[in-house]
């Protein structure tokens, strides 16, 4: 961004750039490395993180300062176009920009990370919308790490979860004795966050009433403890996120649409995962890894059938499922995971186990494909076996001896049925300390 780089000496600039570029390849290196150990790693990893900090730390105030004193931009800058998503993406690298995370080179996305970069500096009211788990609060996050506020508070309101009659004081606090139970002087959310930027999840679910309170401090920048008179200023940077369609809610009624122009300055969308299916191959590697670093454990391989699985699954909770079904396999599973380790939920049924790998009984039906009655209570039986076989194995951490003693089983019959089903008890081996810990 001109904001950054141009009016700096040529040699800081091309050496800030060039620094981080190189922090940021290093990074990526040893987080992909295969050779080095983990705790090797992670050392390398955090010294890396914290030279980034330095430099960013250094470098700061220098950049607000070039831009300050920069000669008025000419007008003849081109925007870049048509550059590839990597492109864009070493792009914003080398502009320094923080991603906190944030993984992944689709256009939409990055479309999102480089329309933050340019709100960040600014105090302009950010709304950010898309379904849930797309990452909306990581983007505040991003927004405020990169604007001039990084250093001071960054406080969330999840507006959705704080009861109505509780919302003012949650938001402006209140005056000792102001009601019932409010034994001492309290300050609220936006007081908290003065100099800094609030965070208000869930806008869509603020009711009428807040909505107005919070259009008046959108407007005057002062706010009132609920049972005092007395007139606060504060400056916080507003970013407001929903999974909501805000316009429309303004259209039909049920939001107000001064709010929403005045919280919408800058719109960011999203994407869904499935928006974004080219990159899942790719998240799955990296939070397959990320989370074998964090239960200390080797990253968990994937049967060819879950795989598969996990590229045409549709994450109807985005980022987040997905994330989570890594976290999920790798601490289930033994060496290999498979489909018996995702969630009951999503897991697909006995007729779609048998035919990807052949691994149970062959010909097993549906429930609701199965043409008679006699072959519906068949699958139905099945599955209820299935699922049962599995719960037991996790329950007693793999061992078929305990399983059978468990339920006064003949271990041989066990497995059988474990043959039957392809489940593999060693799938499900040391689990019992991890699901006891969950
Ligand atoms: N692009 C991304 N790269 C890496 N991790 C991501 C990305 N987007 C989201 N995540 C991770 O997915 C999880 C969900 O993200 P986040 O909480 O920001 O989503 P959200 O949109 O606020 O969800 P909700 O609507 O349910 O509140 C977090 O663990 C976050 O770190
Ligand atoms: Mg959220």
């Amino acid at each position: 961004m001109k904001l950054f780089n141009q009016g700096t000496p040529v040699t800081s600039a091309v050496s800030f750039a060039g620094l981080i570029e190189k922090i940021e390849i290093l990074r990526s290196t040893l987080r992909w490395s295969s050779r080095l150990e983990r705790p090797e790693i992670e050392k390398l990893l955090k010294q890396a993180t914290t030279l980034r900090d330095e430099v960013m730390g250094l470098s700061h105030k220098e950049r607000f300062v070039a831009a300050a004193s920069a000669e008025p931009e000419a007008v003849t800058e081109v925007e870049p176009v048509d550059l590839s998503s990597r492109e864009r993406r070493q792009a914003l690298m080398e502009r320094s920009f923080i991603f906190e995370g944030t993984f992944g080179d689709n256009p939409k996305l990055l479309e999102a990370l480089e329309i933050a970069e340019k709100a960040s500096p600014t105090d302009l009211p950010v709304l950010i919308d898309g379904e849930s788990g797309t990452g909306k609060e990581l983007m505040a996050k991003v927004i405020h790490a990169n604007g001039s506020r990084t250093d001071k508070p960054f406080i969330s309101v999840n507006c959705g979860a704080i009861p109505d009659s509780l919302l003012e004081s949650e938001l402006f606090g209140h005056k000792k004795g102001a009601f019932t139970g409010a034994a001492n002087d309290r300050r609220g959310k936006f007081e908290s966050a003065h100099t800094g930027t609030i965070f208000l999840d869930e806008i869509g679910e603020l009711p009428l009433v807040g909505q107005v309170k919070l259009l008046r401090v959108l407007e005057a920048h002062e706010i009132q403890r609920v049972g005092s008179d007395e007139v606060i200023s504060v400056d916080a940077r507003i970013v407001a996120a929903t999974n909501k369609d805000l316009r429309r809610m303004s259209q039909e009624g049920t939001f107000r649409e001064d709010l929403f122009y005045r919280l919408s300055v800058i719109h960011v969308t999203l994407p869904a995962l499935r928006e974004r299916r080219d990159e899942i191959a790719l998240l799955v590697a990296y939070f397959g890894d990320e989370s074998a670093g964090q239960l200390k454990r080797r990253p968990v391989k994937l049967t060819p059938r879950l795989r598969d699985f996990l590229m045409h699954y549709d994450y109807p909770g985005n980022i987040r499922e997905l994330r989570n079904i890594m976290y999920r396999i790798s601490c289930l599973a033994g060496d290999t995971a498979d489909l018996a380790h995702l969630p009951q939920d999503i897991r697909p049924r006995p007729a779609g186990l048998s035919v990807v790998a052949g691994a149970g009984k062959a010909g097993v039906a549906d429930v609701t494909t199965a043409t008679s009655l006699a072959e519906a209570k068949r699958a139905a039986s099945d599955e209820a076996e299935r699922a049962f076989l599995e719960r037991g194995l996790q329950e007693v951490g793999g061992t078929v001896a305990e399983l059978a003693r468990r339920f006064e089983m003949n271990r041989s019959h066990v497995q059988m049925l474990l043959k039957k089903h392809g489940i593999h008890s060693k799938d499900f081996r040391g689990n019992r300390a991890a699901e006891g810990g969950k």
